[in-house]
């Protein structure tokens, strides 16, 4: 996790990477309205390269806590500026945790409101959206923590789309603090950007700490943080200048999270109340409590899923967790397959001498050659070992009793029916321990586990496979290693209060908070009697009398304080403790649980597992959308199918002699950035910058690479070896092949008044392929910039650079950044390599790794210029030429060879050509399957497109001109 320096080090790359990728939480973009999408029309559509007419004005978040509920408002205007209709799109990301309550979109003055539905109810509409082929879910998952809510509406030429997103949530206190998470990613700068969050807590703020994860040196002063006694004002308002990367590129640096942490004074032993507008709330935490010592034994899963990675994980985690055990605490390991063994019969206690035999155990756990497993009888295993033990008295009788079970399967082995072994478990427990499920991966049934744990007073978590899954493993085992109270009671007059949420808890863990609200039958009560009783290390028992406080009497110019927050408050965490009943229990309580938690749901706006906000498009035929809230199963679900990741990235960082290494924080949240440090030469200068968050949730490259922005224009050569011109003042594309023997170098750029070169060889197939056509490819290019002595060569092994007689090599496989003053590369693994030569051009060369036992084709590269508009209009080359545009028209369209191909007359250069209208792949977000883009393809090497013939730019060297 530490760089060479001991300093978290993160590259550029994988910012310029995501940036060009153009994926964001925040896109508002334009889209063409997509015309017909089969058959030839498909064919003859144009691209739409009508970039730049959706004016983004402002985006703005506005955060407002009070007592630890929040409300996030996220609005944002964009206005229309082309001269046609065009589709706008409003993509923002949520806690997963939240609930939005509402959405709306002003349009011409008309304002379109979201509501809130019973899902079933949504789901016909939505069913009826479906068939007719057009999908219009909202919701989806977004990495671990995140939900992503996108929309998008056709406005009309030259107005304006206000679209506001409202979410509340109540935030948990998770090892001693609260933590906000405001993820924003707009894609390009905005007019107006605005994050602000007002915090009210009346118990007042100990401390606060706000910072981002895509926060550099000079943009930290612009978080402003004003505190007082009460209260906390932040925001963060960087102007369009400051929100670029650099001053004339396009991209922005706000993409991530934006996190503020806090946590307030405890000074009341009972905890606080707040009443307002008849409902009340209660927050219990007291400090200052001895822990109780525990007593658990870790069940772990040995069967063959659990193979490599995930075992090594497992093991780290456990020497940790291992070695934080307190001298009180007991402990004991099984480990299972569909057979269970333990380390020992009974539970050891922790001294140091069975904690380091326990170590030894756990490493030498060795994984079962069978994927079966047997969780019945290794839950119970552990059950019957502390049963056991306590009624041997081998326990301390203050301690607690838990079972940490660690799993990635469903069980297969023994007894295989859930149901049963729910009831086993819940009747060998008898409500005597606490049961934590923690499922590894996304294969794992997480359902039974969580209806397992939350059976038997404790709860289950998911492990996402990553290089920090042994940090999550950690992280959990933090949270509940300190219990500090058991069979926590909370009571309130019966008479003063009804609808009270839940109000007995089995613990009370150290770093969090028990909160209790409900409804107040006397509007004006003067004492309010509070009683709180614990079982701990000293039995807790606490009486007080608390008044209400008329906050606005108070505060009377306050906006911090949105009324009727106490009753969202209450209404929230009812819903919440109702959709965890639903899940347990009886049949009918199930029920019952549901159909309340659904009535509040409607009642409240909260768009909840039960409810779905249906939000209705000013156009009549633009079936209604649907916005719903996902399952920890739907999530999972949608993992599996691949749409979310929880991969790891490795980011091998590289140190390059006459090179400045520069590090911008990346957002890859819910990620762990595993660094790996290879070569670290003296005397150059390292760049880090602080505020780089190792933990937070992303998407992997395939998630990156689903929307397809808009079309820059694109100039490139890539597979068999195809160039595609794109001309986006045209909207249109022209396409040729150019074969020739392989070892051919052929001419791509050329321009002597920027002293650009850039050449390619080919090469072809290993032998000849079943069709018995021979493909060639590019293999190698050699790039010189002649006015400030650098040059490339980039093969498919690997990158050298040479510059002032020295020279640097780069293997694909390592993911590097370069920064010099001529030439700077951003290099992902195995993937592709940006370049940017100083003053002149910027492209980026793909690799195309092929399977390697592949019987004929090899590896191969691409190259794709992004900008050349630096570039002279002597600019020539089989690319080159065309950077200026090319002047053509197309006519006559009639049927072709191929059905759905039509050829058509080009009129070009002077000459007419038949061309065939067809279509290349653009490899560049989907290095894999690449992308369909429609052209005119020019027969016989491009003959009549290109100046003279294909083999006019033949060259004699890499780096030769002639
Ligand atoms: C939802 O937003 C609209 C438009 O801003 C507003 O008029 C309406 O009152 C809001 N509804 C709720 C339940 O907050
Ligand atoms: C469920 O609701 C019905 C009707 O409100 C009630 O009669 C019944 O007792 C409830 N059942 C439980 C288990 O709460
Ligand atoms: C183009 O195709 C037409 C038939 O479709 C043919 O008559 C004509 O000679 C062709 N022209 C050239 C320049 O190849
Ligand atoms: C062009 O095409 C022909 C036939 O497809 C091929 O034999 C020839 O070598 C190609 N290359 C050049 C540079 O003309």
């Amino acid at each position: 996790m530490s760089g060479p320096l001991g300093v978290p080090v993160l590259l550029s790359w994988v910012c310029l990477w995501l940036s060009w990728q153009a994926q964001g939480a925040l896109i508002i973009s334009g889209i063409p309205k997509s015309l017909e999408t089969n058959g030839a029309a498909r064919l003859l559509q144009k691209r739409n390269a009508d970039v730049g007419t959706v004016e983004v004005h402002s985006f703005t978040v506005d955060c407002a806590v009070r007592s630890r509920f929040a409300r996030t408002i996220m609005t944002s205007t964009a206005i229309n500026k082309g001269n046609a209709a065009r589709e706008i799109s409003f993509e923002v990301e949520l806690p997963k945790t939240a609930f939005i309550i509402n959405f709306s979109m002003e349009i011409e003055e008309q304002v379109y409101v979201g509501q809130v539905k019973e899902k079933e109810k949504a789901k016909q509409q939505y069913d009826k959206a479906v068939s007719a082929g057009k999908t219009a879910g909202l919701v989806k998952a977004s990495g671990r923590k995140m939900e992503k809510f996108s929309v998008s509406v056709n406005i009309a030429s030259n107005s304006k789309v206000t679209f506001v997103l409202t979410y509340e949530e109540l935030l948990q206190r998770t090892l001693g603090q609260y933590e906000i998470v405001i993820r924003v990613k707009p894609k390009e700068p905005v007019q107006e950007f605005k994050i602000v969050s007002n915090i009210f807590e009346p118990q007042g703020i100990s401390y606060i700490d706000a910072h981002a994860t895509f926060l550099t040196n000079d943009l930290l002063p612009l978080v402003e943080k004003t505190v007082t006694d009460k209260k906390a004002h932040i925001s963060f308002s960087p102007t369009i200048e400051q929100q670029r990367k650099c001053p004339d590129c396009p991209g922005t640096i706000i993409d991530g999270d934006f996190i503020i942490k806090y946590d307030v004074n405890r000074e009341k032993n009972l905890g606080d109340i707040q009443i307002a507008n008849g409902y009340f709330v209660h927050f219990f935490a007291p400090k200052d409590l001895t822990r109780l010592p525990k007593n658990v034994v870790f069940v772990i899963d040995r069967s063959g899923s659990m193979s490599g990675t995930k075992m090594q994980q497992i093991q780290e985690a456990m020497i940790k967790i291992l070695e934080d055990l307190h001298r009180e605490d007991h402990f004991g390991i099984i480990q299972f397959d569909s057979s269970v063994d333990s380390w020992r019969n009974s539970l050891s206690r922790a001294t140091e001498e069975n904690i380091s035999e326990a170590m030894a155990y756990v490493k030498k756990i060795v994984i079962a050659d069978r994927e079966s497993t047997d969780i019945n009888a290794a839950v119970l295993k552990a059950v019957d070992m502390l049963v056991t033990d306590r009624e041997a008295k081998r326990l301390p009788e203050k301690s607690i009793d838990m079972i940490i079970l660690l799993t990635d399967g469903n069980p297969t082995s023994g007894e295989t029916r859930i149901p049963l072994i729910q009831e086993n478990v819940r009747n060998a427990i008898g409500g005597n321990m606490s049961l934590y499920g923690l499922g590894f991966g996304n294969d794992v049934d997480y359902a039974f586990l969580d209806v397992m744990s939350r059976e038997n007073k404790g709860l289950a978590r998911r492990i996402y496979t990553g290089a920090d899954a042994a940090l999550q493993l950690q992280g959990f085992y933090d949270e509940v290693s300190s219990p500090l109270l058991l069979d926590v009671d909370l009571r309130y007059p019966d008479n003063a209060v009804e609808s009270l949420t839940t109000n007995h808890f089995s613990q009370l863990f150290k770093g969090s908070e028990i909160t209790v609200a409900g409804r107040l039958t006397d509007n004006d009560i003067d004492n309010f009697l509070v009683e709180v009783y614990g079982q701990g290390f000293e039995d807790f028992s606490e009486i007080g009398q608390f008044s209400a406080v008329d906050w606005s009497v108070m505060y009377p110019e306050d906006d911090y304080i949105f009324g009727d927050f106490t009753e969202r408050l209450w209404a929230y965490l009812t819903i919440q403790q109702l959709l965890e009943k639903s899940k347990t229990g009886a049949a009918d309580e199930k029920a019952n649980a549901t159909a309340k938690a659904l009535d509040m749901s409607l009642q409240y706006s909260f768009v909840t597992p039960l409810t779905s906000m249906v939000v209705t498009k000013p156009e009549a035929d633009d079936s209604p959308m649907i916005a719903d809230k996902l399952t920890e199963e739907q999530r999972q679900q949608a993992e599996r199918s691949g749409g979310v990741s929880d991969d790891i990235l490795t980011l091998t960082p590289i140190v390059l002699p006459d090179y400045i290494l520069t590090l911008t924080p990346i957002v890859l949240p819910d990620y762990v950035l595993t660094l790996t440090p290879n070569i670290v030469l003296p005397d150059y200068v390292l760049t880090l910058t602080p505020n780089i968050v190792l933990q937070g949730q992303g998407e992997r490259s395939e998630v990156l690479s689903h929307s397809r922005p808009s079309t820059p224009p694109n100039y490139f050569v890539d597979g068999d070896p195809h160039f595609m011109i794109e001309l986006p003042d045209k909207n249109d594309a022209l396409c040729f092949n150019i074969n020739d023997k392989p070892g051919t170098i052929f001419n791509l750029v050329r321009d002597p008044v920027s002293g650009i070169l850039v050449n390619g060889q080919i090469i072809g197939d290993k032998k000849i392929p079943p069709d018995g056509v021979i493909n060639t490819y590019f293999y190698r290019f050699g790039i010189t910039h002649w006015t400030v002595g650098v040059r490339l060569e980039v093969n498919t092994e690997f990158i050298t650079v040479y510059q002032g007689g020295e020279r640097i090599k780069l293997l694909w496989s390592a993911p590097s950044s370069l920064k010099g003053p001529n030439v700077d590369m951003v290099l992902t693994k195995d993937r592709s390599l940006m370049v940017t030569l100083k003053d002149s051009v910027k492209f980026v060369i793909l690799l195309h790794k092929v399977w390697e036992k592949h019987p004929y084709h090899r590896d191969y590269l691409g190259f794709y210029t992004l900008d050349s508009h630096l570039l002279s209009p002597s600019a020539h080359g089989l690319l080159g030429q065309f950077y200026h545009g090319i002047e053509y028209e197309v006519s006559d369209l009639r049927p072709g060879e191929v059905p759905g191909k039509p050829d058509a007359t080009m009129f070009v250069k002077g000459q007419q050509l038949n061309v065939t209208r067809g279509w290349q792949r653009d490899f560049r977000n989907d290095v894999k399957n690449g992308e369909n883009v429609p052209c005119w393809f020019i027969h016989n090497n491009g003959t009549g497109i290109i100046d003279g013939n294909a083999s006019d730019y033949i060259v004699s060297g890499l780096f030769k001109t002639t």
